[in-house]
């Protein structure tokens, strides 16, 4: 039981732990082996722990910790009251997060927060009521600091309003919470406690259906099992095996369980060399116990260390960390592990241990390659791992970029190291290693040996760089592709790791030059920060009667139920008797004649009752636009083809796989938009909204802009996928329907994805007649209050830019209509942009005609963005967003904040790190969380105020409000557009001045390689290197010095969006 949901619900799991886990307060025991008894409380992904591995642990689930039927804990009544939960999918999870930290900390720090919910992805919420709920529990205060101005963000003299005593602030009252009490929190049950003794001294067997799980109690006993199973894995924290098992058909019949064996627990401090960590120690442990190492040891000693704690801080999520194992991670040799890079520079080495005896095995470039004579042998297992101290004249780094800044695995990483000669700036030793590089992790071994003997300069930068990019090639059919956006990263790191040993050699000796002050900002990577920010909207009047609801801040119905995991959501239904799971079986090709189906293979695995094709429909098979069964042929790679019923989810999907399915391939194919352009493949009929005569106009005005804009799609990345229940009545052939879905009408059973994707070609006309914006007048000057507003506040320096492009865009029509404001403030000219898409109430407009009114009312809004880009890596900080929004009158105004949160954040996703990628067939690469980037809590800006204007009427609607809904999902663009800003910047400082094409979503690898520097062109001049070699080579001495007039760093730049919607 995986608590309330099938989503990956965290698990607390409160491990008996015995000999296994070490305890910190004796770390600095040096020399002794460290073994201690404790319990130790952890977060877990539920649907990577093998139910075996929890012999002898306590479970809670988010049901166990409150209800409403006997006593709702903290926790829980502070998301629910907090407003931290609209679809309440993501909440047990949450909720299990912060109880877990408030486990093991009465009163966590801000750090440890966003640490705990580093891992959690909410899609509704935003994230910021969720982080308030949890630092409701801190002792620090709740104020951003942020400013630079030494204003708090609380102060309610910052909010802008005619009348300040009309405006709240406030979404709920903290005086109600419950306080914490500990002491009513449950114990560790004595009876697990007894079993786990004894469970300790046998080794112990569980037998499944297709795999049997052995637990051994001894070293002896693991060794002997490996030589019976050599093939068999040892799963210590199943993250690699698992989602292997689970995703990728890998199958293993025996699995070995080595978590009880205490020698693979132990810690020890050699006080002269370094520390060996035992292979089973979580990374979450191993975090802890370096941090201290970090803590008590004189810098130079803890370079290693230091480099791999930077890494565990953004290794997936706090979960994650706390199941995997360092061995397994060793073992595993992620082409992506961001620890083996530092390990290997640093000269680990592996404590191996057999029935033979033991051996010690360097941690280097070949064993990460993978070389036979580098590897363990079948009977080996890995007892614990050596790491190093680092020497006095030894500097090590570890660099990474992500798509996304936490729990996403590197696009590239990389671990560096430098000796040089005692007291001097020559290179004694040099290692580098680059992970995401290749299928494995990569070494520039050869290029390092080249640079031995040369001093610590710009040349020696120069050269390495070229030498790397020599060595470390990437095949252009290089997983995940990226070719040069990584070859620049390669550079990019090793530039970073220049001015870092620059840094501290100047420390250690200042005849060293010290890193230029242009160059500084390359040396602070973007902190993991809080997000934080105030939320204002007009008070209710004061004579209204305390019992009226209207226009406050009310936490949803549903808020307990979700926190306390009493909500049922379509998968938590209890089974009923005789029920049925389908499993879709979809096309894989994206357009072909079906020739013929079979199921025999299928039908013939247990638990299978049938499968379902087009031909068993007895009634209408979907619509022409949409057939529920493909019928005769496919039109795209995807669509449902037939579905396999079966008694449980888990042997429909397997007797899914066996549906042999023959397509004879047809023509045409059409993937992408232009495709459809170029072939007429259109949906629907033609519908088109013109104002005035656009012909004429476009004869006559000053200007035509043409230009082509990409856009990439987004999924929906619902929390709860989609998913039905269907139950046959007796009587009256009656059905009782359960559907996930939020739109009943349109419902297609069985289908569990949806996409929205966009992409749309523009002519833009620079109008000298104002007329078509005139509508747009008064939003405008909303907008311009919020420009003056932002900037007043921030004291931006002139250079800064705001941009704002005026936008209308309809989901109603194909005709786009834009039209454009210009704007004048502080002497520069601001272009306001204005967008919108949504479908609220059903509009009266004649389309052949052209005639009615296709918008019952408009939602007005305008954010303005500020963020921060790296222009070395590609990677942005979102600093600082304010929303103005006019939602007429506000029914409940934490339930429209909530919304315009929510949206904001996905909009945030779609603009700048939602990136989905087919294949030329069409077949989507990006499908689950692992390639597919949503925001986490860090990718929010670190403040974040939204404030509703005050009310308005809306006469068509009850109480004069406005659906809000997606609408705040354009102001996303604001950051969009900051980030051109700020690239804008930093390539006019390159001397680039010419308009840039900049297609959305702006991701680390379009922003990198829109800011062109000495490195990118180097990477495409090593393009041609190959080809000309000779040449290159007698032209080394000219190439100009990568550092000449160059500037990199971090830019910051503001973006302002207006939304404008339907
Ligand atoms: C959601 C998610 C996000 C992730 N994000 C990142 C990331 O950002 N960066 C990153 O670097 N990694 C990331 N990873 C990978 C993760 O670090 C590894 O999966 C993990 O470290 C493997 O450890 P484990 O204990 O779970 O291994 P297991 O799955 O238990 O085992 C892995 C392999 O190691 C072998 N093994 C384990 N212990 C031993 C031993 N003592 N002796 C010999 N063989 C052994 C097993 O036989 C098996 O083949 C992520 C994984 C997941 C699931
Ligand atoms: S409330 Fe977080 S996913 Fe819906």
């Amino acid at each position: 039981n995986s608590g309330q949901k099938l989503a990956c619900i965290i698990l607390l799991l409160r491990k008996i732990v015995t000999d296994i886990h070490i305890y910190l307060e004796v770390m600095s025991i040096y020399g002794k082996k460290i073994i201690a008894l404790c319990y130790w409380h952890y977060s877990v992904t539920s649907c990577l722990v093998p139910i075996c591995s929890l012999y002898g642990a306590a479970v809670t689930t988010v049901e166990g910790i409150g209800s409403t039927k006997t006593r709702i804990h903290p926790v829980q009544e502070r998301i629910a009251k907090g407003h931290g939960t609209q679809c309440g999918f993501c909440t047990p999870g949450m909720v299990m997060s912060i109880y877990t930290l408030l486990r093991n900390h009465l009163q966590p720090s801000t750090e440890q927060l966003i640490e705990t919910l580093g891992g959690n992805l909410c899609r509704c919420t935003g994230y910021r009521p969720i982080v308030e709920s949890g630092k409701s529990f801190s002792a620090e205060s709740s104020c951003c600091q942020m400013k630079g101005t030494g204003e708090c963000c609380l102060d309610q003299e910052e909010h802008e309003s005619e009348n300040k005593s009309d405006v709240c602030t406030k979404l709920y009252q903290e005086e109600e919470f419950l306080p914490l009490d500990p002491t009513q929190e449950f114990i560790f049950p004595p009876e697990l406690m007894r079993m786990a003794e004894e469970a300790r001294k046998k080794t112990l067997v569980f037998q499944g259906e297709r795999i049997t799980w052995i637990s051994p109690a001894t070293l002896n006993d693991l060794l002997e099992l490996k030589l019976q199973y050599p093939q068999a894995p040892l799963v210590m924290g199943n993250t690699f095996v698992g989602p292997n098992m689970k995703f990728k058909d890998v199958f293993h019949s025996v699995i070995i369980s080595p978590a009880r064996i205490s020698e693979l627990n132990v810690v020890m401090i050699d006080a002269n060399q370094g520390l060996t960590i035992g292979a089973g120690c979580s990374l979450a442990q191993v975090k802890e116990i370096l941090t201290e190492m970090v803590l008590k040891l004189p810098e130079e000693k803890t370079q290693t260390y230091q480099a791999l704690l930077k890494h565990l801080r953004t290794l997936a999520g706090q979960q994650i960390r706390n199941m995997a194992s360092l061995g397994g991670h060793i073992i595993s040799r992620l082409a992506a592990s961001d620890l083996n890079p530092v390990l290997g520079v640093g000269n680990c080495v592996l404590n191996l241990v057999s029935k033979e005896g033991t051996q010690q095995l360097p941690l280097n470039d070949h064993f990460l390659a993978g070389s036979p004579d580098a590897n363990l042998t079948s009977k080996q297992v890995l007892a614990s791992v050596f790491i190093p101290f680092s020497k006095k004249w030894e500097f090590v780094s570890a660099f990474r970029q992500a798509q996304r800044q936490q729990n996403a695995l590197a696009i590239v990483n990389s671990g560096m190291r430098v000796r040089f000669k005692e007291g001097t700036n020559t290179i004694m030793d040099l290692n580098i290693l680059y992970g995401g590089v290749g299928s494995v992790t990569v070494s520039a071994k050869k290029s390092c040996q080249q640079l031995i003997g040369r001093a610590w300069n710009e040349e020696m930068l120069d050269e390495a760089c070229r030498l790397v990019l020599d060595e470390v090639t990437i095949p252009g059919s290089s997983s995940g592709g990226m070719v040069e956006y990584k070859r620049t990263l390669m550079i990019s790191f090793l530039f970073k790791f220049y001015l870092e040993v620059l840094q501290d050699l100047n420390v250690r000796d200042p005849r060293y030059p010290d890193v230029p002050n242009k160059f500084q900002s390359v040396l602070e990577d973007f902190p993991l920060t809080i997000p934080c920010g105030t939320q204002a909207y007009e008070c209710v009047d004061s004579h209204q009667p305390p019992q009226d609801p209207v226009g406050r801040p009310v936490m949803h119905q549903s808020g307990i139920k979700h926190a306390s995991g009493e909500a049922i959501f379509c998968d938590d239904m209890p089974a009923i008797d005789e029920e049925l799971f389908l499993a879709v079986v979809t096309s894989t090709r994206p357009h072909a004649k079906i020739i013929s189906i079979d199921a025999s293979e299928a039908l013939a695995l247990p638990g299978v009752v049938d499968v379902i094709t087009a031909q068993d429909i007895p009634a209408q098979n979907g619509d022409e636009e949409e057939r529920l069964y493909a019928q005769d042929e496919v039109i795209c790679v995807g669509q449902i083809v037939c579905t396999v019923a079966a008694d449980s989810y888990f042997h429909a999907k397997q007797a899914a796989k066996k549906v042999n399915i023959v397509y004879e391939d047809m023509e045409p194919v059409i993937v992408t938009i232009k495709d459809a352009v170029s072939h007429k493949s259109f949906i629907g009929s033609e519908k088109k909204l013109e104002q005035g005569n656009i012909k004429e106009a476009f004869q006559t005005v000053d200007q035509i802009i043409e230009g082509e804009v990409h856009m990439g799609g987004q999924e929906h990345f619902y929390m709860e996928t989609q998913s039905v229940l269907v139950i046959p009545k007796t009587e009256d052939k009656e059905m009782e329907i359960y559907v996930s879905s939020q739109d009943a009408a349109l419902v297609q059973v069985g289908s569990s994805r949806i996409i929205i994707s966009c992409e749309f070609e523009f002519v833009m006309i620079a109008a000298k007649n104002k007329d078509s914006v005139i509508a747009q007048t008064c939003l405008c000057l909303n907008v311009t209050r919020l420009i003056v507003l932002f900037l007043r506040r921030n004291n931006l320096p002139d250079n800064h830019g705001v941009a704002c492009n005026p936008v209308i865009f309809s989901l109603v029509g194909l005709g786009l209509l834009f039209s454009g404001v210009i704007i004048s403030l502080f002497d520069k000219i601001y272009f306001i942009f204005t967008t919108g898409y949504f479908r609220g109430y059903k509009a009266d407009m004649d389309w052949v005609k052209g005639e009615g009114d296709v918008y019952p009312y408009f939602v007005y809004g305008a954010a303005c963005s500020e963020v921060e880009v790296d222009c070395l890596t590609g990677a942005h900080k979102n600093i600082r967003t304010d929303i103005v929004m006019d939602a007429s009158f506000s029914i409940n105004p934490a339930i429209d904040i909530g919304q315009i949160e929510g949206a904001f954040t996905q909009g945030v996703g779609l603009y700048t790190l939602e990136e989905l990628k087919y294949s030329p067939e069409g077949v989507l690469y990006t499908r689950s969380p692992n390639e597919y980037k949503i925001p986490s809590i860090t990718d929010i800006p670190e403040e974040l105020n939204v404030s509703l204007l005050t009310s308005t009427k809306n006469p068509i609607a009850i109480y004069s409000s406005k659906g809000l809904g997606e609408s705040g999902m354009f102001l996303g663009s604001s950051v969009f557009f900051a980030i051109h800003d700020a690239v804008t910047a930093a390539r006019k400082e390159r001397g680039l001045t010419e308009t840039f094409t900049m297609s959305s979503p702006a991701t680390p690898e379009l922003i990198r390689m829109i800011c062109v520097d000495k490195f990118t062109d180097l990477v495409w001049s090593s393009f041609f290197f190959f080809s000309v070699y000779v040449f290159f080579a007698t032209s080394f001495s000219c190439y100009q010095s990568l550092l000449c007039d160059f500037s990199v760093g971090r830019r910051k730049a503001v973006g302002v969006s207006v939304n404008h919607n339907l």
